[in-house]
């Protein structure tokens, strides 16, 4: 039995975004016509932390995988990151297992790439002005997604901790095509001024006045993953449209939409699928809330060992 192991760097030189973007397209598609096979996740708690096992198989694409996640919070005292991640690939005809690949940066891609089809999907085309909430891994890919699908020309980078948000500011300056870059000294203005709001923060209190948020602004939000947490205030629910990954997930777990008694719009598969239409007019406000899918990782990891074989990336590991 061959093993394809893939590390960080593999996963992301395997998928480029604007490819991602289009695999989240099928992966969310397939998930709300209910073609995909999504168990609910298991918890293993120990003493020091919980390891959660995300298991999923999409029946159109045949992709199926298990991302294995632990959570434990005292790593960081050992110099260990908090969130560790594997990702394991199954052949569909045999179950055998196909290749391991770094968790953390599939999670990273595939989330930002479903960010990156909401703001295709609902965002104007014109958007050109981003306020990113978050200057952490998510965030990154939130941003580079959304200059995926829009011509972004300005980013307004705002993050508590100051020192984060300039160095995020000071390394989008280095990217291709980087767009102008402030750290704003006024939250207020720069929503003001924004076409796309991307929240991609540990906050658990909302980060900013949905009254601020102009008339055909999109805003996604992928942080507040429990039912106790909040990132996105009520004034932005209430005067949006508001889609979600998973109607089942978000009113189980996403505090934006708990809290808020949120009514839910459509999933954002039902817009793919073309149950929902998308974007409606230059003055809507669009609300994409994600709390994450095992569906995206499966298909996320399914392209990522497509384009590590095409490209001859990693390490096969003969085990048997
Ligand atoms: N929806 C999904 O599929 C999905 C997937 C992975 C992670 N997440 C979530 O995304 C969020 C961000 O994850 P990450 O890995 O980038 O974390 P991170 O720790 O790397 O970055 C988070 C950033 O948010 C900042 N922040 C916290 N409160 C803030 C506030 N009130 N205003 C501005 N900035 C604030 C922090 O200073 C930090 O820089 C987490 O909540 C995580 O659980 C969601």
């Amino acid at each position: 039995m061959k093993i394809r192991i893939l590390s960080a760097a593999d996963v992301n030189a395997a998928l480029s975004m604007r490819d991602a973007i289009q695999v989240m397209r099928t992966a969310f598609g397939q998930f709300s016509a209910g073609k995909a096979v999504v168990p609910l996740r298991s918890g293993l708690h120990t003493e020091k932390g919980v390891t959660l096992l995300m298991p999923a198989y999409l029946q159109e694409s045949r992709d199926l995988a298990i991302k294995i996640v632990s959570v434990y919070g005292k790593n960081p005292e050992i110099g260990l990151p908090t969130v560790t991640a594997i990702v394991t690939v199954l052949d569909p005809d045999t179950g055998m297992p196909v290749a391991f690949m770094d968790g953390q940066s599939l999670t990273a891609l595939r989330t930002g790439a479903a960010g990156g089809l909401a703001a295709d999907l609902l965002s104007r085309k014109d958007a050109r002005r981003v306020v990113l909430f978050g200057a952490g891994v998510q965030g990154r890919s939130q941003l580079r997604a959304a200059m995926t699908v829009r011509p972004v020309e300005k980013v307004f980078v705002v993050d508590h901790n100051q020192g984060r948000a300039k160095d995020l500011a000071g390394e989008i300056r280095t990217w291709p095509r980087a767009p102008e870059v402030t750290v704003p000294s006024s939250i207020r203005d720069a929503v003001h001024a924004a076409d796309i709001v991307l929240a991609a923060t540990t906050s658990t209190t909302p980060i900013f006045d949905g009254n601020d948020l102009e008339p055909g602004a999109h805003v996604t939000g992928v942080g507040a993953f429990t039912p106790d947490m909040q990132e996105i205030d009520e004034n932005t629910v209430r005067r949006a449209r508001v889609i979600v990954d998973s109607r089942e997930a978000c009113l189980a777990e996403a505090g934006d939409i708990i809290k808020s008694r949120a009514h839910i719009d459509a999933e954002l598969g039902d817009i793919v699928n073309g149950q929902s239409p998308g974007r409606q007019n230059q003055e809507e406000i669009t609300f994409f809330k994600s709390v994450g899918l095992a569906a995206q990782d499966a298909a996320a990891a399914s392209a990522v060992l497509a384009g590590a074989e095409i490209k001859g990336l990693g390490t096969v590991a003969e085990m048997a």
